[in-house]
């Protein structure tokens, strides 16, 4: 028995039911991501960065990548650890410490940032972004973004 032609009424049936189902799925899955957001899409690893012994407060800075991205730790003057991010906020330059000035500096636009991290000269709209520091005996670690 032969099969009945395809009219062209069945066809558009067919390709708009096709699209349709596609643009739906399209559209969906945006709204379920919104409705259901994934808490932590991306590991944040704890990471060994130094032993607090070899360092000194407000002295040279230990420059790491975190997941790719550079960071720098320096001992405050109070001897607390601080991790942060050298990626200027201003265009996204490396910053580096220099210890001599106590301050981040930012050589593509003269960019300063605090021992801290908040903007004390220049361009840059933002603090740079901080690390989570933690201490165990000796060591530092870093764990994600604060
Ligand atoms: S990129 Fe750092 S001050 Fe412009």
């Amino acid at each position: 028995m032969a099969e009945a032609p395809i009219t062209r009424r069945r066809f558009l049936t067919y390709l708009l039911g096709v699209t349709g189902a596609v643009g739906l799925g399209g559209l969906a899955a945006p709204i379920v991501r919104y409705a259901y957001p994934v808490a932590h899409t991306q590991v944040e690893p704890r990471q060994f960065v130094a032993n607090l012994s070899e360092l000194t407060p407000l002295g040279e800075a230990v420059e790491f990548d975190y997941l790719e991205r550079p960071a720098g730790l320096i001992l405050l003057e109070d001897g607390t650890p601080k991790a942060l991010s050298r990626v200027c906020t201003h265009f996204g330059c490396i910053v580096g410490w220099q210890p001599e000035d106590l301050i981040w500096f930012c050589p593509c636009h003269a960019g300063m940032f605090s021992p801290t991290g908040e903007v004390v000269g220049g361009p840059p709209p933002a603090p740079l972004p901080e690390f989570n520091v933690i201490v165990e005996g000796d060591k530092i670690y870093v764990e994600g973004l604060v």
